[in-house]
């Protein structure tokens, strides 16, 4: 009781008699909500000059970007006046030094309560309506699909063409023909995601999951995985490319021949294999089946530690390469455990390309 008399004097004749409110401004709010304005002005400039996404590269990338900078609109005023206010009343508004007295009873203000939930229950069922038309745009089937099947494995990505028969590591799409494609996964999570057409769906175990663009832009780009699924996970991207519909029928045509007559699903053919020399073709399946995920080989530039290094294969010879490949489970390298390595290289890699592979690995033994 003693020790809290002196306060209470204090704040009986202290500085609470005068209200900081009424001291040579008469009204806050308005400047508050004037200072809000000004900030959430130069905010939206800011947000609206960065470059968010890449150059866009399908039919819907371009419906996406504005929808994510009329959500940057709405949101950079809510969050910029919020802070403003709050930051305004800190300093002005704070107790002098001294004054440990309580501040006015307030018993709230109906009109500004209304006000505060009904202007943003307005805007996000406004957004909501824009994101669920845009969404509904964005999966309408289109005419004519051709229909990608991509599996994920841990570490790469096989892409399958099944009206067409063929199969590849590398995605290759004709410019301006809509494109369905199914995602499924052969062990964990991942997420198929090409930033260029903005899509991204999740590879599910025992799912199908499946999105649908059109690639609108020519060029090279690289499909990531945007789901942490092991230790690979950051190394698995590979090459997407969108060509011309010449290109894209030469590009099967030399799949198809390459594979034998309707070459099947599996029989992964050699792309850019004229005039290719065993090592170029070894390094080629090396970095195409995402070995270098896993691995470590200096000569090609991949540092994985999930599974043995390959600079220095415990027993260097053909047979027992081709064994580790095709057949990861029949030995087992010390200090690593089974069913870690995916079991299913041998009927991915077609035999000549195994064959490279295995002379590739072995050349790099010292
Ligand atoms: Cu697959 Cu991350």
């Amino acid at each position: 009781m003693s020790e809290r008399d002196p306060v209470s004097q204090d704040t009986a004749k202290g500085p609470p008699e005068t209200d900081p409110r009424i001291e040579g401004e008469k009204h806050p709010v308005a400047r508050m909500i004037g200072l809000g304005v000004l900030a959430s002005v130069i905010g939206i400039a800011i947000v609206l000059m960065i470059d968010w996404f890449p150059t866009p590269a399908s039919g819907i990338a371009e419906d996406i970007d504005t929808l994510y900078d009329v959500l940057l609109i709405c949101s950079v005023p809510v969050f910029v006046l919020v802070m403003t206010i709050a930051i305004y009343s800190v300093v002005r508004f704070r107790a002098k030094p001294g004054d440990m007295g309580d501040g006015p009873p307030i018993h709230g203000n109906t009109k500004l309560e209304v006000i505060w939930v009904t202007i943003p229950f307005l805007m996000v069922t406004a957004l909501a309506i824009y994101g669920w038309i845009v969404l509904d745009d964005i999966e309408a089937k289109a005419q004519d699909e051709m229909v990608v099947q991509v599996t994920g494995q841990q570490f790469a990505w096989t892409f399958d063409y099944p009206s067409e028969k063929v199969n590849s590591n590398e995605l290759v799409l004709p410019v301006d023909q809509p494109v369905e494609f199914k995602i499924q996964t052969n062990d964990v999570l991942h997420s198929f995601w090409v930033p260029q057409f903005r899509l991204k769906s999740d590879a599910v175990p025992g799912l199908t999951t499946i999105i649908r663009l059109t690639p609108t832009r020519e060029g090279s780009y690289e499909v990531v995985c945007a789901e942490l699924c092991g230790l690979g996970h950051s190394t698995m991207r590979q090459n997407v490319r969108v060509v011309s519909p010449e290109e894209f029928d030469e590009w099967l045509r030399q799949r198809t021949e390459e594979g034998g007559e309707g070459a099947p699903a599996g029989e992964s053919g050699e792309g850019e294999s004229e005039g290719e020399s065993v090592a170029e073709a070894g390094e080629r399946a090396f970095t195409e089946n995402g070995c270098g995920s896993c691995h470590t080989l200096s000569k090609a530039g991949a540092s994985g530690t999930a599974g043995p290094d390959l600079n220095d294969i415990s027993q260097a010879d053909a047979a027992y390469i081709e064994e580790s490949i095709v057949d990861p489970s029949a030995k087992i390298a010390q200090g690593f455990s089974d069913g870690i390595m995916p079991s299913d290289f041998g009927d991915k890699i077609p035999p000549d390309e195994l064959d490279a592979l295995v002379k590739y690995l072995l050349e790099a033994q010292r």
